[in-house]
């Protein structure tokens, strides 16, 4: 059976830098076994935001009726989540800071209701892209994605399960060097799946 992987762009640009990046990671996912892959992009969600109304404390669900919860239904049942971010003032884009804010309900439910969520998704991966060459510029985006996981009920490990591309303005920037530290970053993400899963074999 294909891994099952679900991939957020965080970008509001549908052709943009992370577009091509997650691209090419897919064509690295693909490499390595069979997988089914579907990319939402946050800014077509439509996502309202929190409004700390405080109401999943009591009830386990959102009052708020758009997707959100149908997001991260479908990251918690997909073998691997990945999100793939530009890096705005340091943080993830609007729309996809409103998407993650929405994952209250989530960690409500989790340590605060302590229900038993059921979670299919072995593993989290976060690639990032930048202006700026400066070497800390995506740490604001993975301890944000630290706790969204965190909340979704996987571990994110912030140094092995992340990727980042400094001086990235358009998708042209992404060099060969680049799509083959890609590919091999979604290859490799496959393969220790397979690995957990049961050890089927790779296509390499
Ligand atoms: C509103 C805005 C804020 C940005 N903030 C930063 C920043 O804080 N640091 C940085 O290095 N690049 C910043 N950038 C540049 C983007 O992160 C970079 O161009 C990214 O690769 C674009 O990816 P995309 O085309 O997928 O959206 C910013 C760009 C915009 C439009």
């Amino acid at each position: 059976m294909a891994l099952k992987i679900t991939m957020l762009n965080g970008s509001p640009r549908p052709r943009g830098v992370m577009a091509r990046i997650l691209e090419v990671f897919t064509e690295g996912l693909k490499s390595a076994g069979e997988v089914e892959v579907e990319t939402l992009l946050a800014s077509r969600l439509g996502v309202a935001s929190c409004m700390h109304c405080d109401s999943c404390i009591k009830t386990g669900v959102c009052v708020i009726k758009d997707d959100a919860q149908n997001v991260f239904e479908k990251m918690m049942d997909s073998d691997l989540m990945v999100v793939g971010s530009p890096v705005y003032f340091a943080g993830v884009p609007g729309a996809c800071k409103s998407l993650i804010d929405r994952a209250q309900v989530e960690w409500n439910r989790r340590y605060v209701r302590k229900e038993k969520i059921p979670v299919r998704a072995k593993r989290a991966l976060m690639l990032s892209s930048c202006g700026s060459k400066k070497a800390n510029m995506s740490d604001g985006i993975a301890l944000t994605l630290f706790y969204f996981f965190d909340a979704l009920g996987v571990r994110f490990n912030r140094e092995t399960d992340s990727i980042t591309f400094h001086r990235k303005e358009t998708p042209s920037d992404v060099t060969a060097e680049d799509a083959a530290r890609i590919r091999a970053f979604g290859r490799d993400a496959v393969s220790a799946l397979l690995f957990i899963t049961g050890g089927r074999e790779t296509k390499e």
